[in-house]
């Protein structure tokens, strides 16, 4: 029994690991974040061009520093934003739901590592098999010119969404 439960074990481990080495890697060696839909909800946003509903959401460090004003955000802090293709409700046209998973991106806060970049790593991961966008670490120039117009706010364009 104990041999059988020691077997277990070890293809539980075998296994969880080859999972780790198979989440998916940016080209900049950011690496996919499982978790993001788990983390709390710091706005939607809908983008009109593309026609896109998305979520931007924040691991417990970022969305804390929001909570209390801060800004810039501390080194630790990370965002999501998700997208799907915004597409009419079949039962009630007017609403517009999420349909099919676009893309993941995320934005993570390291003042030292990131120095060049506004202290924010970019990763992206497209499609349903995640798969790392930009053929090299050159990428980030691409995310870091479109956040440039808000370096007064730390280079993030979302605000916490407003409650009671
Ligand atoms: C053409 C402009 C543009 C480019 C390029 C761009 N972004 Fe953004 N990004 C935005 C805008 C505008 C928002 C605000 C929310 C939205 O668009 O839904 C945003 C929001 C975000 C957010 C949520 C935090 C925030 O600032 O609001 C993350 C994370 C993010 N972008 C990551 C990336 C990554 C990673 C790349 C490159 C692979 C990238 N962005 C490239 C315009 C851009």
């Amino acid at each position: 029994m104990r041999q059988i439960i020691s077997a277990c074990v070890a293809l539980l481990l075998v296994s969880s690991s080859l999972l780790a080495a198979d989440r998916p890697v940016a080209p900049n060696g950011i690496g996919f974040y499982p978790d993001y839909l788990s983390w709390k909800v710091i706005a939607p946003s809908y983008r009109e061009d593309k026609g896109h509903i998305r979520i931007i959401t924040g691991n417990d460090t970022a969305v804390a520093a929001m909570r209390a004003g801060k800004n810039p955000l501390p080194d630790g802090s990370v965002l999501a934003k998700v997208a799907w293709k915004a597409e009419k409700h079949p039962s009630f046209p007017v609403a517009t739901e999420p349909g099919a998973f676009v893309q993941v991106e995320f934005m993570v806060k390291d003042s030292i590592k990131y120095k060049a970049t506004g202290g924010w790593g970019f990763a992206r991961f497209v499609g349903n098999e995640l798969k790392p966008y930009g053929k090299d670490a050159s990428f980030v120039g691409e995310c870091f010119g479109c956040h440039i117009p808000v370096a007064s706010n730390d280079y993030l364009y979302t605000k916490i969404v407003k409650t009671p």
